[in-house]
């Protein structure tokens, strides 16, 4: 018979041995081309979710994306890309450092908020017995929380996605509890509203559930990481924006002002 050789990898998701490469099993020329109905939404599930979602889910993908794209040069990512330009460094290099803060402070809080959001829900915790459990923890609850938007100064992003879907997504049950959970915070400091990293998450778990995967599922997804994905694609836009922008100014090495550096540093004598 015939023997097989044993393969050092495996690919489930896109093939390059024809004619032409296909993407969960379209051609590239078809996704590709104008008119053929395939949006970045529709790339973005073949090829993270070898499926072809309907159009509220790929568009919701997509708006996702466009509402994280940017959030302006002060933040932890823009600043690190800004900086890492104006050494001299190539717009690769300089959109590694901007994507490496992205974490569970900062834009990184989507697959923490997916995973303590749901178990909470799936639980029946109500709103204060999910608030506790997350003190006993000892960890802020991921995607509650920003550093300038509040109460007084709603964040329009997360008004924007929980518009979407109260328009399109057959129902939102881990929504409706983030919601009360938020009264609840909100209740004790005004800035701890539910930020664009929560409503991207549990917004994601609705999304999943309506379209008929398994709780299994969506907990894989959560687990390796998925959600965050979608704020590194989208926030990717923004780096390199960001690092072109600063090519194109031509800015000089940053050097941070020793007036804005608190320094601390023990005399030599007071060193035991
Ligand atoms: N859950 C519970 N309590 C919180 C949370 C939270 N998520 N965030 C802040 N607090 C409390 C703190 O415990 C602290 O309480 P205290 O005054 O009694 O000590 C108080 O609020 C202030 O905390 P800081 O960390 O100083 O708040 P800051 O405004 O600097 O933090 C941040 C903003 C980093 C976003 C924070 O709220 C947080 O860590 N949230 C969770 C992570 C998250 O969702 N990040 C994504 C933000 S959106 C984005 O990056 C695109
Ligand atoms: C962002 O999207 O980068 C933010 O929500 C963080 C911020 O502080 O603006």
């Amino acid at each position: 018979g015939k023997i097989r050789k044993p393969r050092n990898f495996v690919c489930t998701i896109s093939d390059d041995r024809g004619e032409e490469a296909v993407y969960a099993g379209i051609p590239i020329s078809q996704v590709a081309t104008p008119d053929t109905g395939y949006s970045i939404g529709d790339v973005i599930s073949l090829l993270w979710f070898k499926k072809r979602y309907p159009k509220w889910a790929t568009d919701f993908i997509e708006t996702v994306i466009k509402t994280v794209a940017d959030h302006g040069p002060a933040v932890s990512g823009a600043h690190n890309a800004k900086v890492t330009a104006r050494a001299g460094k190539s717009v690769v290099e300089s959109l590694v450092t901007g994507l490496l803060t992205i974490g569970p402070r900062f834009g990184g809080a989507i697959d923490g908020a997916a995973k303590y959001f749901k178990y909470a829900h799936d639980n029946n915790m109500s709103p204060k017995e999910f608030v506790n459990y997350m003190k006993k923890q000892g960890i802020p609850i991921p995607g509650i929380g920003h550093r300038i938007k509040s109460v007084r100064n709603p964040d329009k992003r997360v008004e924007g996605l929980k518009k979407y879907a109260a328009e399109y997504f057959p129902a939102t049950p881990l929504l409706d509890f983030a919601l009360e959970v938020e009264k609840e915070t909100t209740s004790k400091k005004e800035n701890l509203i539910l930020n664009v990293d929560g409503t991207i998450g549990i917004l994601m778990v609705d999304m999943w559930r309506a379209l008929g995967y398994t709780d299994k599922e969506i907990n894989e997804f959560i687990e390796s990481g998925t959600l965050n994905a979608f704020f590194i694609l989208g926030r990717s836009i923004g780096f390199i924006g960001h690092i072109l922008d600063e090519k194109r100014l031509g800015m000089p090495m940053y050097r941070h002002p020793w007036d804005d550096i608190l320094y601390q540093v023990e005399k030599a004598e007071e060193i035991k």
